[in-house]
């Protein structure tokens, strides 16, 4: 069923997968009451293993069904007793015979890749599977990490420009993430892609003192690296980065020396300034060491936490005056396109089905 709504059709980009949540928000039978995109939603596991997201609010007299019981692959609104399957068909009506055809809540196609379950908000019939995008080292052996989750109270493109931006290193987070102020001197982004669904960027420091982060989970702390970051954003607000540090000088472009990082981060609109921030900080060396994996994730959150600090204080002083218009600098020009890629998709979303809010 068609839940309209209005106002929100110039602000998410709606036919396309959102990360909802990691699949172990979702262990034992667990009921997750998420918004995403201004909908409150229940998602759930059925016994069979599937996973079913639904609009929460029962249609009788619109009880949360995220405080129903879950039987089967079904869920029972426990206020008045309506059971709903996992299309959102009503089932059954205790007490009344004739199920009304107006009874049904709106069902989302969900997929699981990789520990993430994924949601698509716009119109189902083209809720292409193909089209998720699946980070490839969360699922390979090599690759270790600590799965992480963090609301944010800012709007997910503040979150976007954060990621956009590694200068914001050398002074968000010169004690955490980044190592020094100079980082934000001396490291240029040797090559900055536009593309078709976001950006990619490539970053070297060289020569400098191991980031805080990484000094903790190697041994030889004081040996001065080569660091390089390639990092893509990627519409709607997802971001993946190989981080690599070499000995400084070594130029081994064969990688044999080097200490490696995959990095993903989701940002899913929960409403136009609200976000779930999803990541994982993955490891290849030492993977049998369970602390290394701790220590990253430690180190992940607390610089996090820096960036929701500022990003969030940043939300309240841009709500006092909505005449203010940010401006950018020559190092924005990824978040710039980024943001002008994602307005120019939204536009061309409601050209196709204005009036189609799910
Ligand atoms: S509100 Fe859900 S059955 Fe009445
Ligand atoms: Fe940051």
């Amino acid at each position: 069923m068609l839940d309209k709504q209005s106002g929100d059709e110039q602000i998410f980009l709606k036919n396309c997968w959102y990360v909802a949540a990691w699949d172990h928000e979702l262990l034992d039978g667990k009921k997750l009451e998420r918004t995403i995109l201004e909908k409150s939603l229940v998602l759930f596991r059925g016994e069979s293993g599937a996973y079913v997201a639904l609009n929460n609010r029962c249609p009788h007299r619109g009880a949360p069904l995220s405080m129903g019981r879950i039987e089967g692959d079904c869920i029972r609104c426990m206020y008045h007793g309506m059971k709903f399957d996992a299309l959102g068909n009503c089932i059954q009506i205790p007490g009344q015979e004739r199920i009304p055809g107006s009874m049904t809540v709106h069902s989302y196609p969900v997929e699981e890749r990789n520990h993430l379950v994924w949601i698509w908000m716009g119109d189902p019939a083209l809720a292409d599977p193909d089209l998720i995008v699946d980070y490839a080292p969360l699922g390979e052996p090599e690759w270790r990490g600590l799965p992480g989750y963090l609301h944010y109270k800012a709007s997910w493109l503040l979150i976007v420009d954060n990621l956009s931006d590694f200068t914001h290193l050398a002074f968000v987070h010169t004690n955490t993430l980044g190592g020094s102020e100079e980082y934000a001197y001396e490291a240029k982004p040797s090559v900055i892609e536009r593309l078709d669904n976001g950006f990619r960027v490539e970053r070297w420091h060289r020569n400098s003192d191991a980031p805080p982060y990484h000094r903790r989970v190697i041994p030889d702390k004081d040996a001065k690296v080569d660091r390089r970051n390639i990092a893509n954003m990627v519409i709607p607000g997802m971001f993946f980065m190989e981080t690599m540090f070499a000995p400084a000088g070594s130029n081994d472009d064969s990688l044999e020396s080097t200490r490696q990082y995959r990095n993903c981060q989701y940002m899913t609109p929960e409403t136009r300034n609200t976000t779930h921030f999803f990541w994982n900080y993955l490891h290849n060396s030492n993977i049998d060491d369970p602390n290394i994996a701790i220590s990253l994730r430690d180190s992940l959150f607390e610089g996090f936490y820096e960036d929701k600090d500022i990003i969030e204080a940043q939300q309240v002083l841009l709500d006092t005056d909505s005449e203010f218009r940010l401006r950018t600098l020559e190092a924005d020009v990824g978040l710039t396109h980024f943001r002008q890629t994602l307005r120019r998709k939204i536009q061309e979303e409601n050209a196709a089905s204005p009036a189609t809010v799910y």
